[in-house]
């Protein structure tokens, strides 16, 4: 046998070795962190892993490769943290959402603001990003808990969510000396997250970003999949990055104050999810009043969402989904000029891709919710809006469906079919 072969079974052995001590590791780590969250002590302790560090820094005699084995020690003390923190996260009713960058914990508790120092790590410079909508003691509240914050309040909405607003946060950035160690924390609204979150994205390549989201909205759908964006010449989301959240914290305390309007909207996005994916959630809307039971529903919605962008990241098949009541929704909120809601066009877009039967139940449940069911505008112009800018397939658009309830599906739509769908979706 050569020398090249006996040294390649060697390396066989030694990665056989590593990896039954890494299951060990894991093991040992899991079993600490059941127990721990078992006696309600607090599940990480970093001066008991500085003190491993030091330990095994003897136990590698060579010094080009302690401090490679350092490296690899730290890497495997990071995945025992994400490890346990999924077990942590699954435990006490909140989920855990895995993605490229390594997955990432998403609480959901009633108010979890004043436990953002546990749940992120905010021991260092914090950028806390806000708009002048959002009450201003939520991100004081952050603030609070940060060793080194620094506060940017952007204008509300689109004005904030744009490439003006994103320089702004880099030039402050810039000003307080941010490095690729410090992170940011968006507290507020879809917008604020997207802003923030691309700020994030870009900045040095790349900081860690956490998300407090204060709208129903945000909380229930933009707060996870880690899409940020930014709205460029009047066109939505020209501008984006993939840039997973670290963690997110969902305090539905915070939406007290929020409009009726700006709930109602977010509870068309739990009915969406719930129509496309869990009917036995869509019954649960029905049942009384939803916003007593709304941790509850922000979970169900949440777990929806995860599956779906678990299992398609970047957006490239199964996520579709998410966008029932998009296609039909985008032409009303082309059309209606700011009069509606972004939530009040998918709730509207979504009655011409049911069936009639399925209609029947949504439409009750909508006007309940404070959502329309109702729209005047011309269906060849909705038709016209709705095609515009759309990749258009063989048979015209791809578009999202729901015969019955949980159970939404995508396939090509023909103009001619798109137009007899919205004659028929709604009473004018
Ligand atoms: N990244 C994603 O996956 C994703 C998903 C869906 C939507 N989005 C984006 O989210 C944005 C819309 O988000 P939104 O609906 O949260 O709107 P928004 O962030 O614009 O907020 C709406 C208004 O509510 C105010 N507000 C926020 N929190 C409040 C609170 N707790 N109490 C009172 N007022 C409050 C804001 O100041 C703002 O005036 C859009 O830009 C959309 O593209 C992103």
């Amino acid at each position: 046998m050569d020398e090249l072969e006996l040294a390649r079974q060697e390396i066989d052995r030694a990665d056989a070795e590593l990896a039954a001590a890494f299951v060990r590791r894991m093991e040992a780590a899991s079993r600490i962190a059941r127990y721990k969250i078992e006696q309600g002590l607090p599940v990480f302790d970093p001066a008991r892993e500085a003190r491993v560090l030091e330990q095994n820094a003897g136990r590698v005699a060579s010094p080009p490769l302690r401090e490679a084995y350092l490296r690899l020690l730290k890497c495997a003390m990071s995945l025992s943290r994400a490890y346990q923190r999924r077990l942590g996260a699954e435990n006490d009713g909140a989920l855990w959402v895995e993605s490229e960058r390594g997955g990432y914990g998403v609480t959901v508790a009633r108010g979890a603001l004043a436990r953002a120092g546990e749940l992120f790590d905010l021991d260092r410079r914090v950028l806390v990003v806000t708009d002048r909508g959002v009450p201003p003691a939520y991100a004081a509240g952050l603030a609070e808990l940060c060793r080194e914050p620094v506060m940017v309040t952007l204008d509300e909405g689109a004005a904030g969510k744009s490439l003006c607003g994103a320089e702004r946060l880099w030039s402050v950035m810039l000003e307080h000396g941010f490095t690729r160690a410090d992170c940011v924390c968006a507290v507020g609204g879809g917008s604020v997250g997207d802003a923030a979150g691309f700020a994030a994205a870009c900045w040095m390549r790349g900081v860690d970003f956490y998300n407090v989201p204060t709208t129903l909205l945000a909380q229930a759908d933009a707060s996870i999949g880690g899409k940020t964006g930014l709205d460029q010449n009047g066109v939505k989301n020209l501008v984006g990055a993939f840039w997973p959240p670290k963690a997110v914290l969902i305090d539905p305390d915070l939406l007290k104050i929020l409009p009726p309007r700006l709930l109602a909207e977010g509870m068309a996005e739990i009915v969406k999810m719930a129509v496309v994916s869990d009917g036995a959630l869509l019954a649960e809307i029905e049942a009384g009043d939803p916003y007593e039971k709304i941790e509850t529903l922000l979970l169900r919605a949440l777990k929806i969402k995860r599956a779906l962008v678990e299992a398609d990241e970047r957006d490239e098949g199964s996520r579709r989904l998410l966008n029932f009541g998009h296609t039909v929704g985008h032409g009303v909120e082309a059309l209606a000029g700011g009069a509606l809601y972004h939530g009040e066009c998918v709730a509207l877009g979504m009655l011409p891709m049911c069936t009639p039967a399925l209609r029947a139940r949504l439409i009750p449940l909508l006007q309940r919710l404070g959502l329309p069911t109702r729209c005047a505008l011309e269906p060849e112009r909705i038709l016209a809006a709705a095609l515009h800018d759309k990749k258009r397939t063989a048979q015209g658009i791809m578009a999202v469906f729901a015969d019955e309830e949980g159970a939404g599906y995508c396939r090509e739509i023909s103009p001619d079919e798109l137009k007899a769908r919205i004659e028929t979706g709604w009473n004018r």
